[in-house]
């Protein structure tokens, strides 16, 4: 790191002027002397997890592991997120899990000749959408998945899922199934987000122009008549019942991720990356008290540093192009671009400095532009507000050789209010120009304080070909969750396994979450004197 971006990133730690959202507690504290400091490890290529002392993981749960009588564990495993049942009892609780997308061959056995079959069609849709599992953490302080609960259940490609809106989407009043399920968020009344993100690689996307439809890669359609408007919306469901419900209101489009700030009064504001190249970060705020049913979505116009409403009856413009806010919604990224919205380098992950309140989002590249790093970009709302329509940015961190991390994706704050994130390198860049210095894919921290405050620390390499993502902290911020998604996602042949990881041998790869711990952990939350 620059001692210009170490200086700016300990200054947006430290001193910025954004409104104090909520402090966690911290564990302890110590003095500059009596810290350890993390030994960085280097970039590896290797089929395993690699830590950096003072840390060590345990595999919480794996493609295909049963969860119920008659339910499995999907494939793909991207978001975590916990809730525990009771806030005074922490450690025990409800762990959704998103299962983003499938390797045909590991899934279904389709490997690519001839048509795909019904059956394998639904094999793949099993595999997806999300987990809700009944988690707690032993008396050694490992985490186990509380088998045959009853409150473990699976949301999936063919689950019913209705729309929360006045009128029907593309002629039905509900989907056939979540997919695509990549980030999420949480909402102060207890429900889980899950957000629908390259849903077109399943049953095409709609071309507005002609009508016709672009097919996906996974063909989902030839067996299944439904239309692509039915999916690229946020997802909410309840944990306790298993009830899910789309909500329209925060618009259709690659959703990364769905990160909730909570109001004064109640309401919620939620911010959404969608992740592909020059499209648009956008925040939904609400109108009404805990709830998403209602609100105004805004997409983020960052060269006049404002929020645009993207509200069919607030402007003109959107009245010449569309017939009303339902198709606004279904065709977002059009209503953005006519607005004004700033195209990004595929805004990925947000997350909210619980420190500061600033709002924090990863930029993960844009080949097209020959941004190969990506970056994180920092907005600070107007007054710490996030119902502002009117803020600032700078860039809180670039990409790079220097810096030594390309590809952000997922970030993470812990309860000490150290910076993790994710980096992406996708599995046809990986290890080739300009990547190859990189490796596998990693997790990085940033600690807020302490004496590598601002350093840029790679404490966890991941397995070929895979990535690490979903990071989130356990209430005490002693666990982090974390899913090593898609190893050995470049096999292409049954023969020829790129990844034997977690069970080794011959064994075919199966993505799977694990639990991170350890006295460095620990030692990065506690306080200064
Ligand atoms: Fe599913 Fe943009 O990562
Ligand atoms: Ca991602
Ligand atoms: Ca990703």
């Amino acid at each position: 790191m620059s001692s210009m971006d170490r200086r700016t990133f300990l200054e947006f730690l430290g001193k910025s002027t954004v409104g104090m959202i909520f402090i966690p507690p911290l564990l302890s504290s110590c003095t500059s002397d009596e810290w350890k400091t993390i030994v960085p490890i280097a970039p590896a290529s290797v089929d395993r997890i690699v830590l950096a002392d003072g840390f060590f993981y345990d595999l919480l749960i794996k493609w295909g592991d049963p969860i119920s009588a008659t339910d499995q564990f999907g494939f793909n495993n991207d978001f975590n997120a916990f809730i525990p049942f009771d806030p005074a009892k922490p450690d025990d609780g409800f762990l959704w899990v998103n299962h983003e997308y499938i390797h045909s061959g590991f899934v279904s056995g389709y490997w690519g000749k001839g048509a795909k079959s019904r059956e394998q069609v639904e094999k793949e849709m099993y595999a997806v959408g999300g987990s809700i599992l009944h988690i707690r953490q032993k008396r050694n302080g490992a985490w186990e998945v509380v088998k045959n609960d009853p409150l473990n259940r699976r949301i999936t490609g063919m689950t019913d899922i209705p729309f929360q809106w006045p009128t029907p989407i593309y002629g039905r009043t509900s989907a056939m199934g979540t997919l695509a399920n990549c980030a999420g968020g949480v909402t102060p009344w207890g429900t889980f987000l899950t957000c629908e993100e390259n849903y077109d690689s399943f049953y095409g996307e709609r071309d507005f122009q002609t009508g016709g439809l672009k097919p996906g890669s996974d063909k989902w359609y030839e067996q299944f008549d439904n239309p692509p408007e039915h999916y690229g919306w946020v997802v909410e469901v309840d944990p306790r019942t298993g009830a899910a419900r789309k909500h329209v209101a925060l618009g259709r489009c690659a959703h990364e991720s769905a990160t909730v700030a909570s109001l004064p009064d109640g309401r919620v504001v939620v911010y959404s990356g969608d992740d592909a190249n020059d499209q648009c970060l956008y925040k939904f705020v609400g109108s009404e008290p805990n709830t998403l049913e209602k609100g105004t979505l805004y997409v983020a116009d960052l060269e006049a540093g404002k929020w645009l409403p993207v509200d069919f009856a607030q402007q003109p413009l959107l009245q010449q192009h569309f017939a009303d806010q339902t198709e606004v919604l279904i065709r977002l990224r059009e209503a953005a671009h006519l607005l004004g919205g700033t195209p990004l380098d595929r805004p990925e992950d947000v997350e909210i400095d619980p420190h500061t309140g600033a709002v924090v989002v990863a930029l993960t590249n844009n080949l097209a532009k020959r941004n190969f790093y990506g970056s994180i970009l920092r907005i600070e709302e107007d007054g710490g507000d996030h119902a502002a329509l009117h803020f600032r940015h700078d860039t809180l961190l670039t990409g790079g050789p220097e810096t030594g991390f390309a590809c952000p994706d997922n970030l993470a704050f812990d309860a000490g209010g150290n910076l993790w994130f994710t980096s992406d390198i996708s599995g046809s860049y990986m290890h080739k120009a300009p990547y190859e210095d990189f490796k596998n894919n990693a997790l990085y921290v940033l600690p807020r304080q302490g004496p590598q405050a601002g350093q840029i620390l790679r404490v966890a390499v991941a397995p070929t070909d895979a990535e690490f993502s979903g990071p989130w902290f356990a209430p005490d911020g002693r666990t982090l969750f974390l899913s090593v998604q898609h190893p050995g996602e470049n096999t292409g042949r049954p023969d020829e396994l790129t990844s034997h990881w977690p069970d080794g041998g011959d064994s075919i790869p199966r993505p799977s979450v694990i639990t991170i711990r350890g006295k460095a952990l620990d030692e990065l939350q506690m306080s200064f004197e």
